[in-house]
């Protein structure tokens, strides 16, 4: 029987980007009524057991989503056996994740971007050293990129 998907979501600091695009997912999935696991990482340790950034919590809490009860980890080895995909923001978040992948591992990284049409190749910008509306764009981009994963699984089933 194939595993259910697992799905991993990965920036540098584990409190704006991955966990904007792991309750984007979180909302997508449960409306299409997949059933899948949701997690998010980051590269970095240095937010290790934080909450999301407040503006983080601020743009989610907008569309209704509240993600202030996520606390940030560093990923891990392992993560790359546990999750059956596991998406990244932006080309450093690829490198880094690539050397942290054991080489038996069969889950590769991916650009989440690389999944919506027309954006092939680009990174979730960063907005931490950005305003509010960066964090906007995050959103937006997070949730195009959980939409298009929703349909990849919808296809893989
Ligand atoms: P994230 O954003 O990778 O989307 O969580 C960042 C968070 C923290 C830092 C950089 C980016 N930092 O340098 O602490």
């Amino acid at each position: 029987m194939p595993q259910n998907p697992a799905v991993l979501f990965v920036c540098l600091g584990n409190i704006c980007r991955s966990p904007l695009a792991e309750a984007a997912f979180r909302r997508a999935a449960e409306r299409a009524g997949l059933e899948v696991t949701v997690d998010s990482a980051g590269t970095g340790d240095w937010h290790v057991g934080h909450a999301p950034d407040p503006r983080a919590q601020d743009v989610a809490r907008k569309s209704g989503v509240e993600i202030g009860h996520y606390r940030a980890r560093q990923l891990e080895p392992n993560d790359f056996h546990r999750f059956t995909h596991v998406l990244v923001m932006d080309h450093q978040n690829l490198e880094d994740a690539r050397r942290i992948k054991p080489a038996g591992a069969a889950t590769a990284p991916r650009l989440l971007l690389d999944l919506v049409p027309g954006r092939e190749g680009a990174a979730v910008a960063d907005p931490y050293y950005g305003g509010e509306e960066h964090f906007d764009y995050c959103w937006a981009d997070v949730c195009l990129g959980a939409d298009a994963l929703v349909r990849l699984l919808i296809s893989e089933r």
